[in-house]
């Protein structure tokens, strides 16, 4: 079958590996992609807010799925539009969407059916929302509701700092992303991103990964889209995945289709793992980016048959297998991300990055100039590779990253910490 990969990320790169390897797929049509993805796909200029020029595009190359990556289509009701026109897509409708593009939603939810998550209240207006941060003090933890490109948080330890954000998302500081505000308790434990498909009724439990958010090492500095990535988070055992289906993830696709807003696709849980167990801290509606890199790395089933089966109701009779292998993903970033930063620099030694040992490459900002590969954005190149342990993947991966001559970039030299100090002991 002809599939359309709406997306041009890492993420998106390792979705087309993973399609590209379906028994299913006849040929694979990327809108926009990158570099990366045009070696596995087609790509075609196709803006994917254009949801008339998407539905032409998929009537004339014969379309039988489109798959989204990115939040942004889903939100806009992409899939609702495809779905409309009678094709077929993979991914929640813009509604079903909310999960990820309102905090105030997902947190209603979570206290209609009792799913664990921080005790939290929502304000509209400003002075209200003082007194309850006054009334709480810190740590505290302040959200625009609304997209903000994952810099709407602030986790405040001091009660200055709490204030200062709640009047920052009052004054427009986060747009209309910001004009309501969800304040929430501070949690603490350790992070881990859970995966789980839904065909709007049934749960396809996928796995768990680690990002990391902070732009330098040891996690200090301003939050990011995402430095780096493992897989499997060794906090995720099997006890703790059941208790995360059962407890979060169950109760979330039952409470969805209750309400009449059946969720169909992925998944995305940030969860913190607390001293009582897991709590929700954030739903997303996709996959994660750099998680995706590590997660198609393992992945041994067919993607695509997983996809249909997630889009047409099946996914009961479907299972998944990955590899017990460990996975590892370093971002290259542009120096100055995520700030200012140059674009148009030359990367070189992809190739002899790739004959590493293990290593994959996953392209996200990058465009070509005749022979030269440039720099195209914040997040430029995803250095990955498994290993039998997170140590020797994290091993494998900076070995690859070693390869990559680009004075203008920098990554994390870091990535994996946590799990290589648990595997020392
Ligand atoms: P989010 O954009 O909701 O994922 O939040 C960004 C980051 O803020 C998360 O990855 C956590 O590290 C942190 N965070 C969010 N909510 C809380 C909370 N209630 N308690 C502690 N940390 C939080
Ligand atoms: N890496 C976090 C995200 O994709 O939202």
């Amino acid at each position: 079958m002809n599939v359309l990969l709406i997306g041009s990320g890492g993420r998106e790169h390792a979705l087309a590996l993973a399609l590209s390897q379906s028994p299913l797929l006849t040929t694979l049509f990327a809108a926009p992609g990158n570099p990366g993805i045009a070696e596995l796909a087609i790509c075609v200029a196709l803006d994917p807010s254009d949801h008339d020029a998407v539905i032409a595009f998929c009537e004339q190359e014969l379309i039988e799925l489109v798959v989204v990556g990115p939040e942004a289509p889903l939100v806009a009701g992409l899939v609702d539009d495809l779905e409309a026109a009678g094709i077929a897509a993979f991914g929640p409708t813009a509604k079903a969407a909310l999960l990820e593009g309102s905090k105030g939603f997902t947190k209603d939810l979570c206290a209609r059916y009792g799913i664990p998550t921080a005790a939290y209240a929502r304000f509209s207006e400003l002075q209200p929302a003082l007194d309850y941060v006054r009334a709480q003090g810190a740590p505290i933890v302040v959200k625009a509701d609304g997209l903000a490109a994952g810099k709407g948080v602030t986790v405040a330890m001091t009660l200055d700092e709490a204030i200062a954000a709640v009047e920052g998302c009052f004054s427009g500081q986060f747009g209309a992303a910001g004009a309501e505000v969800v304040i929430e308790a501070y949690l603490d434990g350790e992070e881990a991103s859970f995966f789980a498909l839904s065909d709007g009724v049934n749960v396809l439990a996928l796995t768990s990964a680690q990002d990391h958010k902070r732009v330098y090492d040891g996690d200090q500095g301003p939050n990011t889209g995402g430095m780096g990535a493992y897989s499997p988070a060794p906090v995720m055992t099997p006890e703790m995945t059941d208790r995360v289906m059962n407890e979060i993830i169950r109760p979330t696709v039952a409470g969805m289709a209750r309400d009449g807003i059946p969720f169909k696709g992925v998944l995305f849980a940030g969860l913190m793992i607390t001293a009582k167990g897991p709590e929700l801290i954030e739903y997303n509606a996709r996959f994660g980016d750099p998680e995706t890199q590590v997660l198609m790395l393992r992945l041994q089933s067919d993607i695509l048959r997983l996809f249909l089966a997630s889009r047409n109701g099946t996914l009961d009779h479907e299972s998944v297998v990955w590899s017990d292998d460990a996975a590892l993903t370093v971002v290259m970033a542009a120096n100055g991300y995520p700030g200012d930063h140059q674009r148009g620099t030359e990367l070189r030694g992809l190739e002899q990055a790739a004959d590493c040992d293990g290593v994959t490459l996953f392209h996200a900002g990058t465009r070509r100039d005749g022979a030269r590969l440039l720099a195209n954005g914040g997040r430029v190149l995803n250095v990955a590779a498994t290993g039998a342990t997170v140590t020797e993947a994290q091993a494998r991966a900076y070995a690859g990253v070693a390869q990559i001559d680009w004075p203008q970039g920098f990554c994390r030299t870091d990535i994996g910490w946590r799990a290589v100090e648990r595997e020392r002991h």
